[in-house]
């Protein structure tokens, strides 16, 4: 199927997630059924997608005219097994405790056509081996991991399972593309997926520097962000490391006592970066030169306008 084909789409779970997620298929032109067991959660997802609506009406991402429309697109019902019929895609975004997951994965496998993807936005339960899934279809089956607030962060982590078909993956890639979000296909299923497991370390550390009294909450945050804050949008956390050095890089890593098999055939075969046009990156033969004048013009850029909307304050 193309992403252009999906017509019908149910997002089981209106919570913080599921109604921001329901409400993007909708701006896309999608109708939507938006399940929840607890109707007092369809009845407020209804208010705040008018309200998000309107946001985005502020910031030119939505007509104004429009609002009325897109929230008309979205029919809430607490049926699962009826909004389950002619369902073209479905997004699971129910509370993160294994037996809800597998229940209503359960439920839609029976309930729906035999071809539409399921696609869960669980946060890091392994719903392909850890759940005891007893599903007719494990090749719809992936996860497609959204970032609050859906309607405004681009990423969906794409993570595929070892039964996901190829075509599972197709769909819900460009998919994700056809509704405005940036996907991101995983090679693999790993716990916390990309986003989570980096930020997961970045919070650790800042538990050891409060913990050990070493620095405060504001130099913490003011020494990232005027540091990691203006590269990070520009080369990210992998990309940055050749403009370290991948040699620096491994002798880092071999001080700690560690060693790191990926770093250290780079270092080897001379792919330290950007002084050598090749690391993380292949950089197509261009000079060091090339690559830091680029670089530094872009920093410059996100400098002046962290500057201008006085980034460096804490909110
Ligand atoms: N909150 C976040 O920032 C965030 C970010 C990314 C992913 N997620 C993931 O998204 C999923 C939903 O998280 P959330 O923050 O929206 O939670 P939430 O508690 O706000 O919403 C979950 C909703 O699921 C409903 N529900 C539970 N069982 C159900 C069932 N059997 N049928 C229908 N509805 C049912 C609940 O009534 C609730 O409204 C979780 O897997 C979570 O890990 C959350």
């Amino acid at each position: 199927m193309e992403p252009t084909e999906v017509r019908r789409a149910l997002v089981v779970g209106a919570g913080v997630m599921g109604h921001s997620i329901a409400q993007v298929f909708a701006q896309a032109g999608i109708e939507v059924a938006l399940v929840d067991n607890d109707k007092d959660v369809l009845t407020k997802a209804k208010r705040h997608i008018k309200l998000n609506l309107e946001t985005l009406a502020e910031f030119g991402y939505v007509d104004i005219n429009e609002v009325d429309a897109i929230s008309g697109r979205i029919y809430t019902t607490r049926d699962i097994i009826d909004a389950a019929v002619n369902i073209d895609f479905v997004v699971e975004a129910v509370s993160e405790v294994p037996e809800v997951k597998k229940a209503v994965f359960e439920k839609l496998d029976e309930a729906l056509p035999d071809n539409t993807v399921i696609a869960s936005n669980t946060s890091g339960i392994d719903i392909f081996s850890a759940i005891d899934l007893d599903i007719k279809k494990p090749e719809r089956l992936i996860v497609a991991h959204w970032f609050a607030p859906p309607h405004i962060i681009p990423l969906v982590e794409v993570v595929p399972g070892p039964f996901t078909a190829p075509d599972t993956i197709y769909l819900t890639e460009n998919l994700m593309k056809h509704l405005g979000k940036k996907p991101v296909v995983m090679l693999q299923f790993t716990r916390s997926f990309i986003v989570n497991k980096i930020q997961n370390n970045i919070a650790l550390a800042v538990f050891d520097l409060l913990e050990n009294g070493w620095a405060t909450p504001e130099d913490i945050d003011l020494a990232v962000k005027t540091s990691l804050g203006i590269r990070l949008p520009i080369v990210g956390v992998a990309q940055t490391l050749d403009f370290t050095g991948l040699d620096l890089v491994y002798d880092v890593i071999k001080s700690y006592g560690m060693e790191n098999k990926f770093i250290g055939e780079k270092v080897e075969n001379g792919h330290y970066g950007a002084k050598s046009s090749k690391g993380m990156y292949d950089y197509g033969g261009r000079s060091e030169e090339e690559i830091l004048k680029k670089r530094d013009r872009l920093y410059l850029k996100m400098l002046e306008l962290l500057e201008e909307i006085d980034a460096f304050e804490p909110v």
